[in-house]
């Protein structure tokens, strides 16, 4: 099962395949001068889609990842279906469709917070997106997914996959933490899961976001006096969580605060302002940043293969 990728995961798309123990194979992907984008599978590796089952491994951030996942996918299909119609110079050899079995691994699936409506007239962003992206494949696995359920009937299997386990390691191994935090609600079940896995207390916050810059905690006694913490988000944007519920820890007298994430978006000049705020932030691999020093390729080899047993 080759693993492919495109431009925007090529790094973590080897790291897959050898987690799988399966050959990586670069596909072009270039932007026209215009910004459009070009996409193309190298006439040497067309045996290797066609021959089984194969993996494309792309992100739908930013909007140009969606483009180019798109296209990417749509160019797989049509060379498993032995689509050559159109072809510049005539028409080769004609070959039969090989039927099912493109897998789209998404390590980070952009547009996942606008998972409902929050007011009427809105669009469910991140169903639009699946939709699109289910028309060209035959089951998605996603990483860390914000919410689960927009992925909901969008007429593909999707996998949901998380790194959670590789966070906790990678926590342990490095600061031992006393103490996990969930931000807000939503991302209790990620770093309950952190802190069952490392064997340390557990709390959370309850958060009301007023708008995309300015967050605010309820107040709430956390058990951290001169305990290290590590808040486990499944995001981190602007920073703006992380950091107010650092200041929550401090006031309550934790000595050591980490933020640990899938996802390091770190929109803003956030990686600055986090550094004002905590003592280390460790994320994943699913965007490239500064900060990626776990990797999300065992994660999404385990949601692979929840796909194909
Ligand atoms: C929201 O529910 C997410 O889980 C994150 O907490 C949020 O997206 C982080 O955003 P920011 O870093 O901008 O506060």
């Amino acid at each position: 099962m080759p693993v492919l990728s495109g431009s925007n995961s090529r790094p973590l798309a080897k790291e897959l395949a050898i987690e799988l123990g399966m050959n990586h194979i670069s596909m072009e992907a270039r932007r026209f001068p215009d910004t459009e984008g070009y996409v193309r599978l190298a006439i040497e590796n067309i045996e290797a889609v066609r021959s089984e089952p194969c993996v494309l491994v792309s992100t739908t951030f930013p909007d140009s990842g969606i483009i180019e996942t798109l296209l990417l996918l749509e160019a797989l299909q049509d060379v498993r279906a032995g689509r050559t119609d159109s072809l510049k110079g005539g028409v080769p050899n004609e070959l039969p469709d090989v039927g099912p079995g493109i897998f789209l691994a998404i390590p980070y699936f952009g547009y996942s917070r606008q998972d409902k409506r929050f007011q009427p007239g809105e669009a469910i962003s991140a169903k639009a997106i699946g939709k699109l992206l289910a028309s060209r494949c035959d089951g998605i696995a996603v990483l860390d997914l914000h919410a689960p359920e927009a992925l909901d009937e969008i007429g593909v299997p999707v996998a949901l996959t998380s790194c959670m386990p590789e966070v906790a390691k990678h926590l342990q191994d490095t600061i031992a933490p006393d103490f996990i935090l969930s931000p807000d609600k939503g991302a209790i079940d990620r770093a309950s899961h952190v802190a069952n896995i490392i064997g340390c207390k557990f709390s959370y916050l309850e958060k009301t976001r007023i708008d995309a810059h300015t967050i605010v905690h309820k107040a709430k006694d956390l058990d951290v006096d001169g305990s290290i913490v590590a808040i486990v988000d499944d995001m981190i944007a602007t920073g703006g969580t992380i950091c107010r519920a650092s200041e929550a820890l401090h006031t309550q007298g934790a000595i050591e605060v980490h933020a640990a994430c899938t996802h390091g978006l770190f929109t803003g000049g956030a990686i600055s302002r986090l550094d004002r705020f905590v003592d280390g932030v460790h994320a994943a691999n699913s965007l490239q940043n500064p900060r990626a020093v776990i990797s999300g390729a065992p994660a999404l080899a385990r949601g692979l293969m929840e796909l194909l047993k």
